[in-house]
């Protein structure tokens, strides 16, 4: 899909982002999944900061990107109503590029059914991590059960158009081949949720 057309696909999505935000909707697994992020912190395709409530801000400093300007600016709000401080970037993360070495840890939670090619965003966050650098993936993809797994492929040209998402990604198997080492994975809702916690 054309990416300006994406964009725009976000935009108009934002405002229920920032409302899930506000419910703290799949609260339970990103308060597990975010405990011990710390130091120099980004997160990627961070959409309305459904994450912002389960930072601990005293031990982190984070930079947050998102292509969606709707998206950046619902997380601004909620960021301000938070006290948290939080340098937001406007970029595609496909395009964007940071030093190497750069973060003690990077967050992503849903975000890789969005790109093009989210092997190569993988790729990045290993780099742009500092040698041994945590990361902390939050990823929705194929669940473990066949029948599923072929509903998830059947609809995924549907759902790719409505909501910009792909919902046949074989997560586990994109971490595993991108070179980041796995430390620990769960999988809830019949596989179709990772959590995922990896080092760079
Ligand atoms: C499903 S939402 C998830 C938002 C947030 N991470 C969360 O957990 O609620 C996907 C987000 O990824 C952003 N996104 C998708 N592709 C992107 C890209 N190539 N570069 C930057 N942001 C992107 C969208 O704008 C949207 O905010």
């Amino acid at each position: 899909m054309e990416k300006q057309k994406l964009i725009r696909k976000f935009d108009k999505q934002s405002a229920m982002y920032e409302q899930n935000t506000r419910k703290r909707m799949l609260g339970e697994w990103r308060k597990k999944l975010l405990q011990g992020v710390s130091g120099n912190v980004l997160e990627i395709a961070v959409g309305a900061g459904a994450n912002f409530p389960f930072y601990d801000m005293d031990h982190m400093r984070l930079t947050a990107v998102d292509f969606s300007p709707m998206m950046l600016q619902r997380a601004r709000r909620i960021a301000e109503e938070l006290h948290i401080e939080v340098d937001l970037a406007e970029s595609d993360i496909e395009t964007l590029d940071f030093p190497p070495d750069s973060f003690d840890c990077i967050v992503s939670t849903l975000s890789l059914c969005g790109y093009d090619d989210p092997a190569k965003v993988l790729r990045k966050m290993r780099k742009w991590s500092k040698p041994d650098g945590r990361i902390y993936l939050m990823e929705h993809g194929l669940g473990n059960n066949p029948f599923l797994k072929s509903a998830q492929r059947l609809v995924n040209p549907v759902a790719r158009r409505m909501s910009g998402c792909h919902w046949n990604r074989d997560i586990e198997r994109l971490v595993l081949d991108s070179g980041l080492r796995v430390e620990r994975m769960e999988r809830y809702w019949g596989g179709m949720i990772h959590l995922i916690w990896a080092r760079a």
